[in-house]
């Protein structure tokens, strides 16, 4: 396949090996949340946006495993770098409990495993003073284990602050965290103590002209948090409040883009009051959006920052000051020992600088925006995002889902999120030529559909 010149084909979709595949992984897999009947091919060609599926289809994908193939498939760009290494054996050792030298010097080795990955991970967090890292497995360990050292540094306070939209996990301390869809937390025991409050995600917002409902309609113009925490009107004492989580851009909740006065004000407060802030990047983080986090957009300043996805392991990245001391307080049995995993996530880091993706991704994305905006299409309410994090809003949420199969059948990989938003997440390397084929599929399985 050469990607300069591929270009989705297909003739149906699922196909009957494919149908075969997912009958076969069904056989005994829990029933789960898989979108598509669209099964990966990995034997055959794919490389960067473009696969072959088991049918022989050829698609462009626009959703990089939800942000968690940051450069999409084989890419070179990392691949050259792994094919260096003899990897003959799982290398996967058991995690918190050893150690792993990549044969170099420390901090020289061409083979960064769990080592390198943190330093990586404290370059790109030093505008925060992080300079600690827990590596674990997932998103959902990397935030439980953000919880359990806010509530650990604030003697066990025992509220947490949460917005409507959120997701953060499943896990049962994640999920308790979780304000988008009841699905996540039905019927499962939760953590106590956590408040919830809109999530201001109109951009023309302000203190005074705010129709979210974090700064209620009325004179004042201080916004819900700031009334809960007030001494004398509230009902919540801030030395209380282990923590406030926030994701910078809502990802399940429907790539939604808070207003800079929900931020000021949510950075303002946690300032005033000491609290320990909680950004969740594990979608929007490591160079989606154009900056490293999303948090480098907004006047916020995390004290903790929850990643994982595109580094392919769980990171809670804070400030020594903030972790417990004492031993197994946390820990996990592969959290940091999966050295291909750290690998591929400090490779991927590195091409990232190496590459200027996030310059890539800035330019893009605006492209992608300006592409759909231009259409004028009746059917979309709104085209937003920040760099490559790119959200379709429409009209109802039949047509999204109408659209978000129209684009499988032309060859289009997209995810819905939300209530009626269809999530687009190109690769962070992708060019201008797969940008104009992607968003003209879409335009066009639009206009299909209205
Ligand atoms: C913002 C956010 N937090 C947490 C998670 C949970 O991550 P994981 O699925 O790796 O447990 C996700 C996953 O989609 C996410 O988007």
């Amino acid at each position: 396949m050469d990607r300069d010149t591929a270009v989705p084909q297909v003739d149906s979709l699922p196909g009957e090996r494919a149908r075969e595949w997912v009958e076969y992984h069904r056989e005994n897999a829990a029933p789960s949340t898989y979108v598509y009947d669209f099964v990966w091919d990995i034997t055959e060609d794919a490389e960067g946006p473009f696969c072959t599926d088991a049918d022989g289809n050829v698609l462009l994908d626009f959703t990089s495993h939800v942000a968690a193939a940051p450069l999409g498939y084989n890419n070179p760009k990392i691949m050259d770098r792994m094919r260096e290494f003899d990897l003959v054996d799982p290398l996967k050792i058991a995690g918190q409990d050893f150690y792993a030298s990549g044969g170099d010097d420390p901090g020289e080795e061409e083979l960064p495993g769990p080592a390198g990955l943190m330093q990586r991970l404290v370059d790109i967090t030093d505008h925060y003073d992080m300079d600690t890292v827990f590596l674990s497995n997932s998103g959902a360990e990397a935030v439980e284990n953000a919880i359990k050292i806010a509530y650990d540094e604030s003697d066990g306070a025992k509220y947490g602050v949460t917005f409507e939209g959120a997701f953060h996990g499943r896990t049962l301390g994640a999920l308790s965290l979780n304000r988008s869809k009841s699905v996540y937390r039905r019927k499962f025991p939760e953590v106590s103590g956590i408040v919830d409050l809109p999530f201001c995600d109109d951009r023309t917002c302000s203190a005074d002209s705010c129709s979210c409902g974090f700064f209620p309609d009325d004179e004042s113009a201080a916004s819900r948090l700031r009334r809960k925490l007030d001494p004398d009107r509230g009902h919540v004492d801030p030395e209380d409040v282990a923590y406030v989580i926030v994701e910078p851009i809502q990802g399940e909740g429907g790539y939604r883009i808070p207003s800079d006065a929900f931020m000021d004000e949510l950075a303002a407060l946690v300032d005033e009051h000491d609290i320990t802030l909680v950004a969740d990047e594990i979608q929007s983080g490591v160079g989606r959006t154009g900056k490293m986090w999303g948090a480098d957009h907004f006047a916020i300043e995390p004290d903790v920052i929850t990643s994982a996805k595109a580094l392919r392991v769980g990171a809670t990245i804070s400030r020594t000051d903030v972790f417990p001391e004492r031993k197994s307080r946390l820990s996990s049995t592969w959290g940091a020992g999966d050295i291909i995993a750290s690998l591929q996530g400090a490779l991927t880091l590195d091409a990232i600088h190496e590459y200027d993706l996030m310059d890539n991704a800035v330019a893009r994305g605006r492209q992608f925006t300006e592409t759909l905006s231009d259409a004028a299409l009746d059917a979309v309410v709104d085209v937003r995002g920040k760099g490559l994090m790119l959200g379709v809003e429409f009209d109802t949420k039949e047509r999204r889902n109408a659209v978000q199969e129209a684009c499988l059948q032309s060859g289009l990989l997209t995810l819905a999120c939300g209530y009626k938003v269809l999530r687009v997440l190109p690769p962070l390397d992708v060019t201008e030529r797969e940008i104009e084929l992607g968003a003209t599929l879409l335009a066009e399985a639009i206009e299909d559909c209205s």
